[in-house]
């Protein structure tokens, strides 16, 4: 393994599940991290700032808590701002933190929509916000030793609900579809400063899989794999992404579910029909689209089916 010696990290979501296991990673690879974690609910209500307090606490001298609302500009900046001055700067973003507040489209309420649009996707946006200048002028600084300042990293942590589906799940899945958007144009508009952006999709233990309540056997088979399935691979791949071999892989989704690795495509066009220049008929548009592009359709399947293997662990 390769040292993260000297890059300074901050993790949001960084003190429970897939976030502390990240956190636990970087500092053993020798980063210094931030762990920003309000200790809320899995629904983002009831805040305790005991849990990331301890846990960065016990974790290392290398790591400090930072408990405000990751959902914030101000917070965000707070933690940039942190960062910076307790450790020197900030080079690794890894954007984890994210909440739940599932309802069916006919059910849920504008409310939960909106703050779980704040929490999960503008929380990522402000604190790209507030650290990318702070990388750039450490680019044109020379951080780091090396040619090109080659230390910079962001990964969003996604989830196949944005690609796949769940049912109840549009706000959580529309966010996690906008941070996959968001990861996108950061990899372009940070490539020249030599900053990588990916997208890393997990499978995992936590209290989130925990609480998945099965409302039929096959969602009760899926939710017994998922309670086999460690997080520390899913901090594995995020420590590949930050380390000197992955400096020039940036634009990707990933997936990780303990021993398996994926890389997920992204929609391009797969299937193309041309009407004639006065325009489409719509029997036309019809049977053009049935005869070729119906058999490209993406099935309306859920993760239960796309995910319906034994993990590898
Ligand atoms: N567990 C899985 O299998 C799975 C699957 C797909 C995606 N994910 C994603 O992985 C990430 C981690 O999930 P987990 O299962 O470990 O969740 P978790 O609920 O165990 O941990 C999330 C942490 O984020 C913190 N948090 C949430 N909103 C915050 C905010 N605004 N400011 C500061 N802290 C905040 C919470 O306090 C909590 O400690 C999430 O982005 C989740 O969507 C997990």
């Amino acid at each position: 393994m390769s040292t993260l010696a000297g890059r300074v990290a901050i993790v949001t979501g960084g003190a429970r599940g897939i976030g502390a296991a990240i956190s636990t990673m970087l500092v053993e690879r020798g980063a210094s991290v931030v762990v920003a974690d309000m200790g809320c609910a899995i629904d983002g209500r009831d805040g305790d700032p005991s849990v990331a307090r301890s846990f960065a606490e016990t974790l290392s001298e290398n790591a400090v808590s930072y408990v405000d609302d990751m959902a914030d500009p101000a917070a965000a900046a707070g933690a940039v701002s942190l960062a910076r001055e307790r450790f020197g700067g900030i080079d690794i973003l890894v954007n984890n933190a994210a909440i739940l507040r599932d309802a069916f489209v006919f059910r849920g309420s504008n409310e939960d929509w909106d703050e779980v649009i704040r929490n999960n996707l503008s929380g990522a946006y402000y604190l790209i916000g507030a650290a990318t200048p702070a990388m750039r002028d450490q680019a044109k600084a020379g951080r780091g030793g090396g040619e090109r300042y080659d230390w910079g990293r962001i990964v969003n942590i996604v989830s196949s609900a944005a690609y796949i589906g769940n049912y109840g799940q549009a706000s959580y899945a529309s966010a996690k579809g906008g941070l996959t958007s968001l990861m996108r144009i950061a990899a372009l508009d940070m490539a020249r400063t030599g900053v990588t952006c990916n997208a890393v999709a997990p499978f995992a233990h936590s209290r989130v899989t925990e609480s998945i309540k099965p409302a039929n056997d096959e969602q009760a088979a899926y939710k017994d794999r998922a309670l086999r399935v460690p997080a520390e691979p899913v901090a594995e791949l995020v420590g590949y992404l930050c380390s000197p071999p992955a400096s020039d892989v940036t634009g990707q989704i990933f997936g990780v579910r303990g021993r398996e690795v994926f890389l997920f495509s992204q929609p391009r066009p797969a299937a193309r029909i041309v009407g004639e220049p006065g325009g489409w008929n719509e029997d036309a548009l019809a049977a053009a689209i049935d005869g070729e592009l119906r058999n490209a359709f993406a099935p309306l399947e859920t993760d239960l089916e796309a995910f319906n293997t034994e993990p590898l662990v």
